[in-house]
């Protein structure tokens, strides 16, 4: 597991350490993490998130939409210093933990807000991440907005994102979507990669 953790987090381990403490004592105790959810925290929740991080360009500032106890948005940040990253989430209690994480780890490439991620401000980020917030029709017409022409949707998605992106399709075009694409992260890594859709925002004019 250190081989693996050195990695992916470089010389950040000990923050990625720190996160994985604080989701499982305080997130698990405000309930935001689930008790089955506590043993499988690295494998299910933080590397799997962490392993993204190949998707991004240097130095892209980056939003994570609806990133309860900050997933996948801090092990991102953890992994990739270079990126600046808000978080966004509605939820007062979780915006709350989130702005004692930040702190608490001293990740000043993280900033949190709390709200929707409909009321960002729109073609603002290089990219907008999420994990399990919404559909993807759903999720594209949040997501797309706020990223600038040429930015990309890269959200985490499960092994029917296939069947999601054809029935979807048409949601995504409407929000400016255009060349989507079914990508897998953390192959040769972890035993599960990740699923990625990465979906880019078409630019004016084209
Ligand atoms: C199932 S949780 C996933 C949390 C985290 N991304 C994860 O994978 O553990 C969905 C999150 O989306 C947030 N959410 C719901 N509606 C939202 C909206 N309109 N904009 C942004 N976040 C939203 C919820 O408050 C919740 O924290």
């Amino acid at each position: 597991m250190s081989e693996l953790l050195d990695r992916i987090f470089g010389d950040r381990v000990a923050l990625a350490e720190a996160y994985h403490e604080s989701l499982a004592t305080t997130a698990a105790q405000r309930g935001f993490i689930g008790p089955k959810e506590v043993d499988r925290l690295w494998e299910r929740h933080i590397l799997n998130c962490a392993v993204i991080a190949e998707a991004f360009g240097e130095g892209w500032k980056v939003a994570d939409i609806g990133s309860g106890a900050g997933l996948p948005g801090i092990p991102l940040a953890i992994a990739r210093p270079d990126l600046t990253i808000t978080l966004v989430e509605p939820l007062l209690k979780r915006s709350t933990y989130l702005q004692e994480v930040v702190d608490e780890l001293g990740l000043t490439n993280v900033t949190v807000v709390r709200g929707r991620a409909e009321d960002q401000p729109k073609a603002h980020f290089d990219a907008v991440t999420s994990r399990a917030v919404a559909p993807l029709g759903k999720l594209a017409g949040w997501s797309l907005p706020l990223v600038q022409g040429g930015g990309k949707m890269i959200a985490m998605k499960g092994e029917s994102v296939g069947e999601e992106l054809q029935r979807d399709a048409k949601d995504i075009e409407k929000a400016g979507g255009v060349d989507p694409e079914i990508i897998q992260v953390g192959t040769g890594l972890l035993d599960q990669p990740t699923t990625l859709i990465v979906v880019t925002r078409k630019k004016k004019g084209n």
